[in-house]
């Protein structure tokens, strides 16, 4: 099987993340045979800086080549004013689209060795094992119409449209009900169907899906009563599936439950597992620059990639042992540093794990 991995660093801490992915990924390259290329091009502000446009016609066509994407981050405030069809955001949202990419999973697992980074008790947060399917590439973050005009009586007026035919919602229910087989069997489908059409529509067709998955104990929450199960007792959770912003914003949630969004990696994939890879995080303009983010999502990123596009489990392993490792000997960037522990920074945190995965 090849291995062409595009790689795009982004913008903010996205190329000081992505280097020291590279190097992990690098080094299970050689001590997995995995035959993997490496390819590097931009996208984001980086992109519109280099080619004028977030995501270039020829980066899309790398993607389209490549059998997997490396993602860092996009955006930055030195791009919040421009046209918002240039911003760096949009790029990424393209690029999701473009490739089809429509099931987003997010695990929020929390290392048993960073139970004190969570600002939560520990004993709320112990053994959190969760994953959040997110919908990726349809609802309000695509949805048409969208529009922004002055009205006749010369106020400022804009509207967004959150659609959601029963495809879509079936085939990233479908992804929601493989996660839940392979893990726990107990999904909850998380929803506003008490005010929106969409998602009335979208808790029927879960219900219609859970048909064909007979072993799977099914569950429908309303999303701002799940935001408050999530911080009360998020052990209830296997898998939630979600729309796209809801997913967005309760993966972020999810993210401090595990001690740091800097831990939350992501798999965005298509139809037939092609994905791209990025940690959950953004581009942190507070801390680019500095050499102090934690570059683990992006590691463990990595590593969902080798497992899920790739199949290679062996390495996938070898790179989360790693990285447990590493905790265990005490090392801490700042987002996650607790009491009696070593900090260190982000190339410092990237090479530990390579000493872990050379040793291992
Ligand atoms: P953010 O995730 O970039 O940062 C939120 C907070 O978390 C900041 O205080 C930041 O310092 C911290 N943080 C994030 N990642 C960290 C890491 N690896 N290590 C340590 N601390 C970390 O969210 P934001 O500030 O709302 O957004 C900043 C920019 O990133 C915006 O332009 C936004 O659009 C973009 N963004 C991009 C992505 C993506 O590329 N997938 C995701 C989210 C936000
Ligand atoms: C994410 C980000 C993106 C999203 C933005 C940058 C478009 O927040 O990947 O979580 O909202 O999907
Ligand atoms: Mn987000």
């Amino acid at each position: 099987m090849s291995m062409n991995i595009l790689v795009l660093p982004g913008d903010g801490i996205g190329p000081e993340i992505m280097a020291e992915a590279v190097k992990v990924l690098e080094l299970a390259n050689e001590k997995f045979n995995l035959g993997a290329e490496l390819t590097f091009d931009d996208l984001g502000g980086a992109a519109y800086e280099r080619y004028g446009s977030p995501l270039a016609d020829e980066t899309l066509e790398r993607a389209h080549q490549a059998d997997a994407i490396l993602l860092g981050a996009v955006g930055g405030p030195q791009w919040d004013a421009i046209d918002p069809a240039l911003r760096p955001e949009r790029g990424l949202l393209k690029i999701r689209s473009e490739l089809g990419l429509f099931g987003n999973l997010r695990p929020a697992i929390l290392y048993p060795q960073l139970a004190d980074s969570s600002t939560l008790k520990p004993e709320v947060v112990a053994g959190l094992n969760i994953l959040i399917v997110r919908e990726l590439t349809g609802g309000i973050y695509f949805g048409q119409p969208r529009e922004r005009k002055v009205l006749d009586n010369g106020e400022r007026f804009a509207f967004d449209t959150l659609p959601y035919s029963e495809s879509e919602v079936r085939r990233i229910a479908r992804v929601g009900f493989d996660m839940a087989m392979v893990r726990g069997k107990k999904l909850c489908s998380v929803d506003k169907a008490n005010v929106l059409a969409s998602s009335q529509l979208w808790r029927e067709v879960v219900n219609e899906v859970a048909a064909d998955y007979p072993d799977v104990e099914v569950s429908h929450m309303y999303v701002d009563n799940c935001a408050m199960q999530l911080v009360r007792a998020p052990k209830q959770f296997d898998v939630i599936v979600t729309d796209n912003l809801f997913g967005d914003i309760l993966s972020d949630q999810a993210s401090m439950l595990t001690g740091s969004i800097g831990m939350l990696p992501s798999a965005s994939l298509d139809a037939n597992n092609k994905g791209m890879y990025e940690p959950c995080h953004g581009s942190a303009p507070d801390i680019a620059g500095r050499g102090i983010a934690n570059p683990l999502a992006t590691i463990l990123s990595v590593s969902m990639m080798l497992r899920y596009s790739f199949n290679r489990a062996d390495a996938a392993d070898a790179i989360e042992q790693a990285v447990s490792q590493v905790l265990d000997q005490g090392l801490r960037t700042g987002d996650i540093m607790s009491e009696g522990c070593e900090s260190t920074g982000t190339a410092g945190m990237g090479d530990a794990v390579v000493a872990a995965l050379k040793n291992l």
